[in-house]
């Protein structure tokens, strides 16, 4: 069965915290075992919103791929990179821009929410009209399947397929391209081509999804093709042109909701975080000064966990019989908000300790992590590469 690719980006626009840990990078870490990943540095997404403090970004680089490598992202299973090293992306986006009608771009909801959150920046601006094209881009030229991203971030997974769609319908019309559809599935030969035939018939006749997949995996098991058939198998399948871009899918995480110090999400812009690898004093102090519920005015005062940012904490950090410890001592007054915040501080700091070792050989030795990405970033460059050139030909840009 193939694996299918999956890819991400994150911006770099400060520190990370256990929000990102537990909301994003445990997620990635467990993709990285299943599926060729490729996970990235947005830095040009960064710039649009932060064009006029760049030095944020920049010094932001570093530190959240020494995050991500603290969390467990493997760069022996996974490629991480820089986008703004890949400059193939911005070749695509300038191409897309082309075709992409103005009216997709502003009903995008981040577009409108994001100019009204940050009101005081000026993001009236071409670039930030343009990120979720930026960000089809980044998926597209990847060929990616799955695509892991916050709630958020699925309007833009959206326009992303819209985006393929319409590419693959504008330039993906060859003449002649039944016949030579046929005559490549005839090439797969006689055993492949009659499964293939069948497929395609369950999918266009019946909307039989599964049948779909089974004949993508197919197709990519099948070696001797060259890319052009290959494209046109595809898009055979489906029933439109050659498939030159594919459509990905959203990989909505699950994860729990890591709540910030005060109960609501953890966020920079609330200042209710606790960071990755932060000095134990620190979140010793952050969790001992949390909020409690304030029924709790006084130690005999019976308390509710649920009305409680701390028992939140312990839905993360602690176990069964911890848990059962807080509702019921909470309840019944027997224990004190000190004694119950002291196994969630425990919890959190044998983390960080966690996160701390493995990040170490990276902050002694802060060549590695540019090794690994310049690694990363040639590996990606060269599958972006491959994208570009069937874009260029089909857009009737390969002259020569
Ligand atoms: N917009 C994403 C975010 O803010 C970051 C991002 C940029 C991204 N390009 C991407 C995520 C491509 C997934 C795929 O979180
Ligand atoms: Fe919150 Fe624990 Fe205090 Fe109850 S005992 S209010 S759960 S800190």
């Amino acid at each position: 069965m193939y694996a299918e690719r999956v890819l991400s980006g994150m911006r770099p626009t400060g520190r990370l915290h256990l929000g990102h840990y537990h909301g994003v990078l445990k997620n990635w870490v467990k993709l990285q075992e299943v599926h060729p990943c490729l996970f990235f540095v947005a830095d040009w997404h960064a710039l649009t919103t932060n064009y006029d403090t760049p030095q944020v970004i920049e010094d932001s680089v570093w530190d959240m791929v020494v995050d991500w490598l603290a969390a467990g992202v493997d760069p022996a299973q996974a490629t991480l990179f820089i986008q703004s090293r890949v400059p193939e992306h911005a070749e695509l986006h300038l191409l897309l821009s082309m075709m992409c009608p103005l009216g997709w771009l502003e009903r995008v909801p981040t577009y409108k929410d994001q100019q009204e959150k940050l009101a005081g920046k000026d993001l009236s601006t071409y670039g930030f009209l343009g990120y979720p094209l930026l960000q089809s881009a980044d998926i597209l030229i990847y060929r990616a399947d799955q695509v892991p991203v916050g709630e958020d971030q699925v309007p833009h997974v959206e326009l992303t397929r819209e985006i393929a769609r319409r590419f693959n319908h504008l330039y993906g019309r060859e003449p002649g391209f039944e016949d030579k559809a046929r005559e490549a599935v005839r090439k797969l030969g006689s055993k492949r081509a009659r499964l293939y035939a069948e497929l395609r018939t369950r999918f266009q006749q019946e909307g039989d999804g599964e049948a779909l997949e089974q004949a993508k995996a197919l197709l990519e098991e099948t070696q001797n093709l060259t890319l052009g058939d290959r494209e046109r198998l595809y898009g055979y399948l489906e029933g439109g042109g050659k498939m030159i871009l594919a459509e990905p899918e959203a990989l909505l995480t699950e994860a729990p909701r890591m709540p910030g110090l005060d109960g609501q999400k953890m966020s920079k812009s609330y200042a209710n975080t606790i960071y990755l690898r932060e000095g134990d004093e620190s979140v010793t102090r952050k969790i001992r000064t949390m909020q409690t519920d304030p029924a709790r005015a006084r130690r005999a005062d019976p308390g509710d966990p649920e009305k409680c940012p701390v028992w939140q904490f312990h839905v993360i950090y602690s176990d069964d019989s911890t848990r059962a410890w807080v509702q019921e001592g909470c309840r019944s007054a027997s224990i004190g908000c000190v004694e119950c915040k002291q196994p969630v501080i425990d919890g959190v700091l044998k983390e960080q300790a966690v996160l701390r070792e493995r990040a170490m050989p990276y902050v002694e030795d802060p060549g590695l992590v540019r090794n690994i990405l310049a690694d990363g970033c040639e590996r990606a460059r060269k599958l972006a590469q491959e994208t570009m050139r069937d874009v260029r030909e089909a857009m009737g840009l390969s002259y020569g």
